[in-house]
């Protein structure tokens, strides 16, 4: 089996990390490989907001914590009343990726983006996660107004998120593959 394809079956989402930071020449690698994904008529509709700080990622947390407490669903009620509850797992750093809301297809755009910083981090040997609380609650006009002083775009939405960092513990298992889910015409 080649490296490429060993290195996509042998990422895994990590949710305990190291205080280590990754190291600026490893960052504008993932950030490269983001730029480097496809994009829908090659529209590179994205835009990448990185935070390596801790006291402004704590800021941005409390707000996001306070708006799941207001939230009508029950799930984001209980996330955000936990004193231990951190979307992001106290990684290092965050990407933020958000989308120019003119370009056709946005939201794949970033998605395919983060796919390619997941990939190029695993054979960094460094690990991630996608998280996803900022798609929920990242439009919300408090935590939005955290977000336009990290530099995300105004007139951009939140997509999503990716945590990155060195792992606590060893990698978890993969779970179990679905079966039946392919049909191949010939
Ligand atoms: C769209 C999307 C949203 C996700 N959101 C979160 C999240 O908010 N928090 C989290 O811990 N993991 C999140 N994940 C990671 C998944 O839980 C993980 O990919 C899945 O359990 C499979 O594990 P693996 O990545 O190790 O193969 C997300 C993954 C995707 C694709």
């Amino acid at each position: 089996m080649n490296e490429v394809i060993q290195n996509i079956l042998t990422r895994r989402s990590v949710r305990s990390f190291k205080e280590e930071q990754i190291s600026d020449e490893n960052l504008n690698i993932l950030l490269e490989v983001a730029k480097y994904a496809p994009s829908g008529m090659g529209r590179q509709g994205w835009h990448f907001t990185v935070v390596q700080n801790k006291d402004k990622m704590e800021k941005l947390i409390s707000i996001i914590k306070e708006q799941m407490l207001n939230s009508s669903e029950e799930r984001f009620k209980k996330m955000g009343g936990n004193p231990d509850f951190n979307p992001f797992y106290n990684a290092p750093t965050v990407i933020i990726t958000a989308y120019d809301k003119t370009a056709a297809t946005i939201e794949a755009d970033c998605a395919v983006a983060l796919e390619n910083i997941f990939l190029a981090a695993h054979s960094l040997h460094i690990s991630s996660c996608w998280i996803h609380i900022l798609a929920y609650f990242g439009n919300d006009p408090k935590v939005r107004s955290v977000l336009t002083e990290f530099g995300v775009p105004e007139d951009y939405v939140v997509s999503g998120s990716a945590v990155l960092g060195y792992n606590n513990n060893p990698l978890p298992d993969a779970a179990p593959r679905k079966e039946g889910i392919v049909n191949i015409v010939k």
